[in-house]
């Protein structure tokens, strides 16, 4: 591989306007360059959250989001933020549909942070996007009944302006929702069914991340982690691993190949109704992915991410990572593997999405929505509870964006019937739009809004993000939403 060389040609031609309007923020127009580094460090598994069950029969779960010092690179001390004792990232909450969950979130931190639900569908006032901020000290209460198909979701910080920095500085880990139908896929957590959390930093000699040298698609570093470990490996015993992979990055997207045919079992919103092969798959921020990688004995692989130009022309592929080449995690078999079960040719029975009501459409451009910013206090969509609606959103932008929806399971539209999949985040290439049928969850709650937002992190602090309402029959949606104060 040689990922410098491909990236210099392709810094090289950066057409000089492009290059002008990605230097408008002030800051470098190409990505750093990335450093290639031989697989040195078993992949560390985040642990699963302890819980207890209390008297009403509810699972709970606490969890503090803290300061601490991560040692990524032997000999350097990086100050991070964790969730659950861990100094970066957080442990993997795990919950069965039809449970009800109690989180408990405690702020350590110096300032004030909100943890948000990504994917999950539950109450506005729990959803822990910018109206449920926590204060430093403070603990948040956040309880809802689990209530959709087995998926891999996960939890971040959402404080509005700031979630760059809160995600970057290490804050993220994965809600896994098991489904009360067995399908038989590798389930050994750490073992045959492994979390893959992508995150790239960019680290200064002294350690620290770079949170700086941010180009007009965010903040892009030349190291990747996975599961906070740098250049990993992973053991594999099995001739199946599941790979549950997560793209945390505040910008970068991936294109995930293992150099041979993968099946895809699931994407952000559950299982897909059969596995689809596939050589490789492109996860925009936010986005996870779940494949099935086969083994050979003794045969060394690598998750690898290929160049990708987003969609985008010119500079822009590459100012977005699009030109780099990274190894993400190599896979070890043992010389002799125990045999999992082939993948189950039907993973979901789920009905699919068929027609959509109301059509809403959203222009994405010059980091707003609808020519928008975000404002806290502004109600801009209003959707009856438990709607199908027809939603289309259109990049009229050089930059790639991708748009995600709280609350609400979607199933982009104009692709073919095998590809239909339950998604909550979806990329939205320059120049292009693309429709999709969105149910939002059976919750009203006139007062208390969810999020829609583009998922590169510095965009949506950039003001990226519109709010909706979901309302009940007969209930009157409030006209201003009461900016910051807290719902909780
Ligand atoms: Cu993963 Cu509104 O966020
Ligand atoms: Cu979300
Ligand atoms: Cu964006």
């Amino acid at each position: 591989m040689s990922p410098l060389s491909r990236r210099s040609f392709l810094g090289a031609t950066l057409a000089a306007g492009v290059a002008a309007g990605l230097a408008a923020s002030g800051c470098s127009t190409g990505a750093p360059p990335v450093r290639p580094r031989p697989a040195a460090r078993p992949l560390a598994i985040p642990p699963l959250a302890p819980s207890s069950v209390d008297a009403g029969g509810r699972r709970v779960f606490g969890l503090t989001a803290a300061p601490g010092t991560s040692a990524f690179l032997d000999g350097l001390a990086t100050p991070t933020w964790g969730y659950g004792g861990m100094p970066f990232g957080g442990p993997t909450l795990r919950a069965r549909r039809g449970e009800e969950v109690v989180v408990r979130v405690t702020n350590r931190l110096p300032e004030t942070t909100t943890t948000h639900w990504h994917g999950m569908t539950l109450p506005a006032r729990m959803d822990g996007g910018p109206h449920q901020p926590i204060a430093p000290g403070e603990t948040w209460e956040a309880s809802w009944r689990v209530e959709q198909p087995a998926a891999t979701l996960w939890y971040h910080p959402h404080p509005h302006g700031a979630t760059e920095r809160h995600v970057h500085r290490g804050l993220s880990g994965l809600f896994l929702v098991d489904d009360d139908v067995p399908v038989d896929l590798p389930d050994r957590y750490g073992v045959d069914d492994v979390p893959v959390v992508l995150t790239d930093r960019g680290l200064a000699p002294d350690g620290a991340f770079d949170e700086q040298h941010r180009n007009a698609v965010g903040l892009l570093g030349d190291t990747v982690l996975a599961n906070g470990t740098v250049a990993p490996y992973l053991d594999v015993r099995t001739s199946r691993v599941r790979l549950r992979v997560l793209n945390a990055s505040p910008a970068r997207s991936y294109r995930l190949s293992v150099g041979a045919p993968v099946s895809l079992v699931g994407v952000d919103g559950g299982l897909l109704p059969a596995p689809r092969v596939v050589d490789d798959v492109l996860l925009t921020p936010g986005e996870r992915a779940e494949i099935v990688v086969e083994c050979a004995p003794g045969r060394r692989m690598v998750l690898r991410s290929l160049p990708d130009d987003l969609g985008a022309v010119n500079g822009v592929a590459a100012a977005a990572g699009g030109a780099d080449s990274l190894d993400l995690l190599e896979l070890r078999p043992a010389d002799r593997l125990e045999a999992s079960p082939p993948v189950p040719a039907v993973l979901s029975r789920e009905a699919p999405l068929t027609e959509g009501s109301t059509v809403r459409r959203f222009v994405l451009a010059n980091n707003r929505i609808n020519g928008l910013a975000m404002d806290p206090t502004r109600v801009d969509e209003v959707v009856p509870v438990g709607a199908t609606e027809t939603w289309e959103f259109t990049n009229r932008h050089t930059l790639p964006h991708n748009i995600h929806v709280h609350d609400a399971r979607l199933q982009v539209l104009d692709v073919p019937a095998a590809a239909r999949a339950w998604k909550d985040t979806v990329a939205v290439a320059p120049g292009t739009t693309v429709r999709a049928l969105v149910r939002v969850g059976p919750y009203a709650d006139p007062e208390v809004p969810y999020m829609l937002h583009c998922h590169l992190l510095r965009h949506e602090d950039d003001g990226m993000m519109l709010q909706f309402l979901v309302v009940g029959p007969g209930q009157r949606p409030a006209t201003t939403i009461a900016a910051g104060h807290d719902h909780g």
